[in-house]
This record gives C-alpha cells, sequence and structure tokens, in this order.
C-alpha cells in the first residue's frame, strides 16, 4: 500500500532512479503513481492514475526528485489526486501515507486563507498548511513540524523543498527507511529492497522522529520538541532478496517455485530461535496467536499444530478482532504476531495493545527493520526472502514450517518435526515437477465457473481457507473455503450440476469423514477436485499430494497455490498485481 521513493544527490537522472525505485515497489499494490521533480528551481510533477507504463519516461534532468504510489483512501483513483502534491506557490511538494482525520477542519481555514485545492485528498491539505507556515516566517523543516503535529491519524509524509534541495520526512505510522549512498547522495523509501542497489546501510524512522535529507546529511529530530536525534544504522544482508523476476513470468510463480529451498533453509538455520520460542511458550500464561489475511489461516493452522503435536491450546484471533479479546491478557501472557510485512496495521495494533497490558510479543516476520520487527521483544525473521507477489505464498508456508517444527520442538520430538519437513520438501519437489501440466488442465476446465468451493477437516481446514483466498485474490472467482462438516450446515443449497468443489483428503484421522463431506457435494452433481495421496472413484480430477504427516499441509498449499495462480492465468489477469488489494496493509 502506497509506495515511497525519494532520491537527493549529485546524478542528474533523479527522476528516472525514483521511477525505478517505485517500479521495485509495485508489489505493494497500487492505484496511480506520481513524480515530483524540480526543474529550474520550480517543481514539476507527472502523475497518472492507473499502472506506470512500461518503458521510459523522458525526464527533465535534476538531481532531486520524491515519487509515490497511492492506493487510494480519501478521493477516487484520478490523476489529480495521485501524490505528489504541490503548495500554491509550486516550490513545495508533498508524498503521504495514511489519513489525516482532522483535514476537513484544517482545510476550512486554509481555503478562507485563500488556498486553492486542486484534489480530493487530506495530503494536500497538508501542503498548503506547511507553505502557511513558511508564509508566518518559520524554516522548512519547523513548518513540517508544526503541521505534522496538528495531524491527527496515523501518517507518514515526506515534503521536497525547492529552495534547498531538501526533503523533511515525518511520521506517526506506515514505514519509512532512509539510506546513505555512495558519495553524496542520500535516499528515503517506504521499503528497504527498493534501496538494494544504493546501500546496505539503512536507518529505520520511528514513529515520531522527523528527518531532515540533503544531498549531504540525514538528520533526525524529536517530531514534537524539535529536538536533535540519535539516528541508528543498521547494516542488512540482502542475501536473500532479489528484485527480479529471474526465469519466471510473474512472481507468484517464482515465490511458488521458490518454497522447496525456503523450507530446507528453515529445517537447517532456525532451529536455536524457535527453541527459544518454545521455552517463552511453556513459561507463559497464555499464547495468543495473531495475524490478519493469509498469515491469519496460518496462525489457525498454528492451533490445530500446538493441539495435535505439542498438546497446548493456543488462542487465535485476526488482528483486527484481537482488540475485542484482550481483556485475558496479563503480564506474562505471550502474543505471537504472524506477518510477512511486518507493517499490516491490525497487527501492530494488537501488538501495541497487549504490550500496554504487560503481554510479551514474539514476532514471527519477514521483513527485518519492519514496524513489527522493530517493536516486538524478541523475533523470528521467517528467512523466506522478499515477498513481490501481492498475494502471500512463500511467507504462509514458511511460516506453516515454523510451527510444525516448534510444535514438535514443544513437544521434544526435534528431530521428528525436521524428519517431517523432509517428507514436505519431498512432496512439494514431486508437486512442482510432475503436477504442473495437470493442475494447468484443471484450471483450464474451472476458468469459467463463478463460484468454487474448498472443503477440508482438521489440519486441512485452514489450507481449505487459503485456497480459497488465493483464488479469490487473483482469479477473482468467488471460492469459498470451509469445515467440510460444515456443508450440510447451509453451504450444500448452493450446490448443483458441475459445481466445483476441492476437497483436500490427506491420509490422516479426517480421511473417512472428509470423504463423505465430497461424496456429499458429488451426490449432489459437484465436480470433485480431490488432492490427495490416491486417487479416488468420486474425484473428476485429481491432484496428488504425496504423505508428509503433519507437514502434508505444506504440498497441498502449494497445489491450490499454482491452482490460482493459472485460474488467473487462464482469465488473462495479472496474478502478481490483484486488483483493490495491497500487499501491506497499513491503513484501517
Ligand atoms: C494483505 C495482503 C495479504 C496478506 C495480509 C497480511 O491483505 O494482500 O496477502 O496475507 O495483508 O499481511 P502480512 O504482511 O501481515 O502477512
Amino acid at each position: 500500500m502506497c509506495g515511497i521513493f525519494g532520491y537527493v544527490g549529485t546524478k542528474n537522472n533523479a527522476s528516472d532512479l525514483v521511477l525505478e525505485g517505485l517500479r521495485i515497489l509495485e508489489y505493494r499494490g497500487y492505484d496511480s503513481w506520481g513524480i515530483a521533480q524540480l526543474v529550474d528551481g520550480v517543481i514539476s510533477v507527472t502523475k497518472k492514475a492507473g499502472r506506470i507504463p512500461d518503458g521510459d519516461i523522458s525526464f527533465k534532468a535534476t538531481t532531486i526528485a520524491l515519487g509515490h504510489t497511492r492506493w487510494a483512501t480519501h478521493g477516487e483513483v484520478t490523476d489529480q489526486n495521485a501524490h505528489p502534491h504541490l503548495d500554491c506557490t509550486q516550490k513545495l511538494a508533498i508524498i503521504h501515507n495514511g489519513i489525516i482525520e482532522n483535514y476537513d477542519k484544517i482545510k476550512v481555514n486554509l481555503k478562507k486563507a485563500g488556498h486553492k485545492f486542486l484534489s480530493e485528498t487530506d495530503t494536500e491539505v497538508a501542503i498548503h498548511l506547511i507553505e502557511k507556515n513558511i508564509k508566518a516566517g518559520n524554516p522548512f523543516r519547523e513548518a513540517v513540524r508544526s503541521a505534522f503535529n496538528e495531524f491527527a491519524g496515523l501518517n507518514a509524509i515526506i515534503v521536497m523543498d525547492a529552495a534547498s534541495k531538501t526533503f523533511v520526512a515525518a511520521k506517526t505510522g506506515s514505514p519509512l527507511v532512509v539510506g546513505r549512498g555512495k558519495g553524496k547522495e542520500n535516499l528515503i523509501a517506504s521499503d528497504a529492497p527498493a534501496l538494494i542497489n544504493y546501500t546496505d546501510t539503512f536507518h529505520f524512522v520511528e514513529d515520531g522522529e522527523l528527518l531532515e535529507i540533503t544531498q549531504d546529511s540525514i538528520r533526525a529530530f524529536d517530531q514534537k520538541t524539535g529536538q536533535e536525534k540519535n539516528l541508528h544504522w543498521q547494516k542488512v544482508d540482502w542475501k536473500f532478496a532479489s528484485n527480479d523476476k529471474g526465469k519466471y513470468p510473474h512472481f507468484m510463480l517464482k515465490e511458488i517455485h521458490e518454497q522447496p529451498t525456503i523450507i530446507e533453509t528453515i529445517v537447517n538455520q532456525s532451529i536455536p530461535s524457535i527453541e527459544d520460542l518454545a521455552e517463552t511458550i511453556l513459561k507463559s500464561y497464555g499464547t495468543y496467536l495473531v495475524a490478519c489475511g493469509t498469515a491469519a489461516y496460518a496462525a489457525l493452522a498454528g492451533t490445530y499444530l500446538f493441539s495435535k503435536i505439542a498438546r497446548r491450546h493456543v488462542n487465535y484471533a485476526v488482528g483486527s478482532e484481537f482488540g475485542y479479546q484482550l481483556d485475558f491478557l496479563k503480564k506474562g501472557s505471550l502474543v505471537i504476531a504472524l506477518s510477512q510485512s511486518g507493517e499490516t496495521i491490525d497487527v501492530i495494533d494488537a501488538i501495541k495493545k497487549a504490550k500496554e497490558k504487560g503481554a510479551l510479543v514474539y514476532a514471527l516476520v519477514n521483513v527485518l527493520g519492519s514496524t513489527l520487527y522493530r517493536m516486538a521483544d524478541y523475533k523470528i525473521l521467517l528467512m523466506a526472502g522478499a515477498e513481490k507477489a501481492v498475494a502471500s505464498t512463500k511467507a504462509f508456508t514458511a511460516k506453516l514450517a515454523y510451527l510444525i517444527l516448534l510444535s514438535y520442538i514443544l513437544s521434544s520430538q526435534k528431530e521428528k518435526g525436521k524428519r517431517v519437513l523432509q517428507k514436505a520438501l519431498s512432496s512439494t519437489n514431486r508437486l512442482l515437477q510432475n503436477e504442473i501440466s495437470n493442475i494447468k488442465q484443471i484450471a483450464q476446465k474451472l476458468v469459467n465457473k463463478k463460484h468454487i468451493y474448498v472443503i477440508g477437516r482438521g489440519l486441512a481446514y485452514p489450507i481449505a481457507l487459503e485456497a480459497a483466498l488465493k483464488i479469490k485474490e487473483v482469479s477473482y472467482i468467488h471460492a469459498e473455503g470451509m469445515a467440510s462438516g460444515e456443508l450440510k450446515h447451509g453451504p450444500i443449497a448452493l450446490v448443483e450440476k458441475g459445481t466445483p468443489c476441492i476437497a483436500f483428503l490427506p491420509d490422516d484421522e479426517t480421511h473417512g469423514a472428509n470423504l463423505a463431506g465430497a461424496m456429499e457435494m458429488s451426490a449432489r452433481g459437484a465436480d470433485i477436485i480431490g488432492i490427495s495421496f490416491q486417487p479416488h472413484e468420486i474425484f473428476d480430477y485429481f491432484i496428488r499430494v504425496d504423505d508428509a504427516r503433519e507437514a502434508t499441509i505444506i504440498p497441498e498449499t502449494v497445489a491450490a497455490q499454482l491452482l490460482a495462480y493459472y485460474l488467473a492465468i487462464e482469465k488473462g489477469f495479472d496474478p502478481d498485481k490483484p486488483r483493490n488489494l495491497a500487499k501491506s496493509v497499513v491503513v484501517k
């Protein structure tokens, strides 16, 4: 949601560099884009609704530029509402993430004072307020600071000043990271991977911090008091980061194929941190798993794994609901937050509240330096590498792998846990080698369907939910995941001849009962897509997933991801950038 990239330095193709940065950030999800550049002392803006076009855009030479990919909140998706926005003098430009909740009151006063507004955004209010503060005699940095202090809500802004060739950034929410380039250049972005070509040394901007960035220096100040602060520079290891698709046509497919390597990495590298988490769980008064979207289905799978393997009860809530279940939290409670991005606002909000109650926070997170990573008391990095496709794939199976290992470690069976994951690895490899053409053909058969039902029991239930979510996200076919036992409590009324039903049928204690559910669907005319270790006569289509005990959920998920991917391809959609979705949901 909303990518940000700013460059100030000595290179005179700053706008091209910003465009390249925005392209890297496209995975965050956006509906319009724009770049402000300084040309002959005034700021000119190129901005458009829709996607950034392929190929070069001709920009004038400049050494300072600021860009933004917008995911609309206030005001429709139009060229005018795209960022950056300028003040009346065209000497200041702003880009913004978040929502200025009291923008309307400020706007009324600014309008009375004669400021002209060209968009419907809350953002534009900010730049006119800063302009007013400068006109009142405040230096640029102070003008931004005092304006930002007036805003209600969670926001991040970057303002460019033509006169001093300076960026000032401030934030109370949304991620921002600054990097020192080589020589006389500095950069700012919403995500560290966008800066990969310039630096490996970053300062992750804290909430309540104001930054002043020129080609020569980066300085930090306290947003409230204006006092100068120290910056905390961190080196980032880029081993797992990559900004290109390699031999694959889409990031989603690349990321699906990376899953075996990731599982292998987890089995071989991350045991000490998981052992540490297991010990913390054993000492805690109740453990809560919190996450959103796909990560929430991993958390739900965690409740089954903990029960089945570790014989422990854990609580589970999606981030947005967690706030209503906090009454049980106390000092000594443990909250494990799962998140690919580490920026999902509902998860961040949940852990803020948990910390206020004295709970300990553990993060299972993929992005180093993310807000969740920094806020958590303890953290485990997923080691899944940068995930670029909006729909999460490899971060999900990485979370499953950690939760499986954790459950086995909790039951003092670490080696068995590793063996089970090795089995998942073989099963996933076999699936990727042998089933793709089969899955493509199934996608061709399903492409015109309006609804798909997905059933599972026990551990396969969260996987049924995740499979349905993946199909919805990238192919826009309505898909509904459910516990197969719930079928006869309503959903079966919708089944008619030819209704597709994906049934997860692993070789475990759920097999018989789950098969019964599939039979009930089949008897009413449904076409059954069986995802199982062996074929069955009621299957109209069959995807083989070899057994890997509890870790069968990993190859089962991969099968569903591939089906979703090929459904999107059959329908002609771009699976990497589904409409209306954002990779990091940083606004409520
Ligand atoms: C967004 C993404 C989903 C993701 C969810 C949680 O909705 O589109 O793919 O599962 O956020 O994201 P997180 O980064 O916290 O795992």
